[in-house]
Parts: structure tokens; C-alpha cells; sequence
């Protein structure tokens, strides 16, 4: 697992590479059953080299012969060709067909990554980082909503609240587009905020979508450190969370509380607005905290812009813990 994500990624192109040649091999020998003159044309066209070797060698007439050559095998192909489409085939049945057609599956142009070998490194770096925070362990099908049941908090009957904001998720999950609305989940701890920002994750995820779930703490410290130049990451990961079609943001308040983090949970917010690209963000701070932790124009944006929902009840830890160990 040290492997680096360029070598992923590199691995996955290289190995497009190697699956467009063995199905060109598979297909030329599909052929040579199915059209048995193509392959008496093609044996003749693997002699090319050693006839242009032989016209060099003997040294007479060369450009008139090397010409000769060139026109027999071009009336060669095109039979082939023509072979091919009479027998219900395309024309480029036999030619190597690459996935990306700029760089043939090499990864590169000139000294240059590849818009897919590029995409490829993003995919695992977005891959990676689910993998740490377990994006499988949570999922819509095993959030209850019993655990709120019969409680009112503020006179506010919790199982009511909750339901509509586990039906919410679950809408969101389902019809996730790049114009989505922004979410904000706030709300005491151990209320279901992580569990369902969880299975929004997993659920866009399967949709190939370009997802990434993960605590504030966590993100922020990686992009700290790519920022000071404490890390050789061949991802820009603030690049990276600007750009996502989903980001997930867990935990908001818990960074430390340095002129760093503030301008990074602003650019975050702000940049993602602006492109209109959808946001999770979930925090145990409540209105009154939120307030007190950022400057008005984080908690205007938050409050104004995004869909914010106030998660109410018990600790489900507490509760769960109850339940397997009755009084
Ligand atoms: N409604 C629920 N049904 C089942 N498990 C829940 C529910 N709400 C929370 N949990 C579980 O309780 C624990 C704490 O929930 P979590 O989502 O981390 O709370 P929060 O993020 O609001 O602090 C997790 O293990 C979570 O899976
Ligand atoms: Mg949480
Ligand atoms: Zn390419």
C-alpha cells in the first residue's frame, strides 16, 4: 500500500495500453477463421521489412522499388478493408483502438501527463482518501430512526425532525446533479450528522461521481502541508476540493483556530459557491457557535446559501450502548 499514486494510476493507463493490443490480437485471429483471404494479405504485408531490407542491400533502382512496395501494400490494405466491410465488419476492425486517442494509453504528450493519465492520479488520490475515512462503514439502510422516538427537544418532536431529514438525504443521494443545493448539518454529537454524510457519500460514489468524504481536520492538515512544502503529494489537493462534483466536509469547528484554517474554510465555501458546485458540511457547533467561531461573511454564506438542518436528540451512542446493556 506505499505504493504512489502515480504508480496507480500509471499502472491503469499501462494496462489500457496492453488491453487494446491483446484485443487486436484477438480480433486478428477472430479474422483469420472468418475471412481466411485477410489473413493470406496480412502474412504477405509481414514480409514488408525484410523486401525493403532486400532492395537497400542491393542498392539498384531503390526509390522506384521502395515505391513499388509502398503502393502494393497500400492496394493491400485497402482490401483488407474492403474484405472487412463486405463481410459485415469495420473498416478499423484490425487497426489498434486506444481508450485515449491523444496519448494511444502511453500517459503522455511529449514530457507531459496526459489528460487521463491526470484524471487516473485524481481518481486515486479520491479513492485513497474514502478508503481512510471508510466511506463503506455507514449506510442509509442502517440509520434508525427509533432512536428519536418519543423525545422533544425545545418542544420540537425529534423523530418528525429527523424523519424529514433522513427523507431529505435520501432524495439528495438519489438525485444528486452538479446543481445540487449546499447542506449544513448541525447539531449536538452522536446525533447520525457523520452517519448520514456517509451514506450521501457512498450513495453519489456509486454514481461515478467525483466524491470525497472526509473530517476538516484531516483535509485541512493535508492541504497544510502541501502548502508549506512538507509534502512530495503529486495531487493538489485544495485544487482537488475546489473542483470535486461532491465535497463532504466533517466536523467544522474542530481545526484548530488559525488565520490559515479561517481563509481555507472561506476559499473552500466561497470558491465552490461561485462554481456552483454542491457542499455537505456538517458541525457540532450550534448557530450561537458557529457565529462566535467565523466572520460574518463565512456565516452568511452558511446560513443564507446553504440548506441547513438542525439534527435533534440523544446521543445514539448512549442509546445503543443501553440497549446491550439493559438495567
Ligand atoms: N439513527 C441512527 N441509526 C443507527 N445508527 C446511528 C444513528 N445515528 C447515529 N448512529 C451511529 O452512532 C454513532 C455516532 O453517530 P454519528 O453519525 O457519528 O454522530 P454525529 O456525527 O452527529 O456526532 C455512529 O456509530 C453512527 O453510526
Ligand atoms: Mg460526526
Ligand atoms: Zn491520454
Amino acid at each position: 500500500m506505499n505504493e504512489s499514486l502515480f504508480q496507480e494510476a500509471f499502472a491503469k493507463v499501462q494496462k489500457r495500453r496492453l488491453d487494446a493490443q491483446l484485443e487486436q490480437e484477438r480480433r486478428t485471429i477472430e479474422i483469420s477463421k472468418a475471412i481466411p483471404q485477410i489473413a493470406e494479405i496480412t502474412r504477405q504485408l509481414a514480409q514488408t521489412s525484410i523486401r525493403i531490407m532486400d532492395v537497400l542491400q542491393k542498392g539498384m533502382d531503390t526509390d522506384k522499388q521502395l515505391e513499388a512496395i509502398r503502393q502494393e501494400n497500400l492496394q493491400a490494405q485497402s482490401l483488407c478493408e474492403k474484405l472487412l466491410t463486405d463481410h459485415g465488419y469495420p473498416a478499423d476492425y484490425l487497426k489498434l483502438h486506444y481508450s485515449c486517442p491523444i496519448c494511444n494509453d502511453t500517459g503522455y504528450r511529449q514530457t507531459e501527463y496526459c489528460d487521463c493519465l491526470k484524471k487516473e492520479i485524481a481518481s486515486a488520490a479520491i479513492a485513497r482518501m474514502n478508503r481512510k475515512a471508510q466511506v463503506n462503514l455507514s449506510d442509509f439502510a442502517s440509520f434508525s430512526l427509533d432512536y428519536y422516538k418519543g423525545r422533544t427537544i425545545d418542544g420540537k418532536d425529534c423523530y418528525q425532525a429527523m424523519r424529514n431529514i433522513y427523507q431529505i438525504c435520501v432524495k439528495y443521494a438519489e438525485n444528486f446533479s452538479e446543481s445540487s443545493p449546499s447542506l449544513l448539518f448541525y447539531g449536538k454529537t452522536g446525533l447520525g450528522k457523520t452517519h448520514l454524510s456517509l451514506a450521501i457519500a457512498r450513495e453519489v460514489l456509486k454514481t461515478g461521481k467525483d466524491v470525497i468524504y472526509d473530517s476538516v481536520i484531516n483535509l485541512f492538515g493535508q492541504v497544510e502541508k502541501e502548502h508549506f512544502g512538507r509534502s512530495n503529494s503529486e495531487v493538489d489537493t485544495l485544487d482537488m476540493l475546489l473542483q470535486l462534483d461532491l465535497l463532504i466536509l466533517d466536523d467544522l469547528g474542530t481545526e484548530f483556530d488559525t488565520a490559515f484554517n479561517a481563509s481555507l474554510v472561506y476559499n473552500i465555501i466561497n470558491t465552490r459557491l461561485n462554481r456552483g458546485l454542491p457542499t455537505v458540511i456538517s458541525t457540532n457547533l450550534d448557530y450561537q457557535g458557529i457565529r462566535n467561531r467565523y466572520e460574518d461573511r463565512i456565516v452568511s454564506r452558511l446560513f443564507a446559501v446553504y440548506n441547513c438542518y438542525e439534527f435533534i436528540g440523544t446521543d445514539v451512542r448512549i442509546l445503543k450502548k443501553r440497549e446491550n446493556s439493559p438495567a
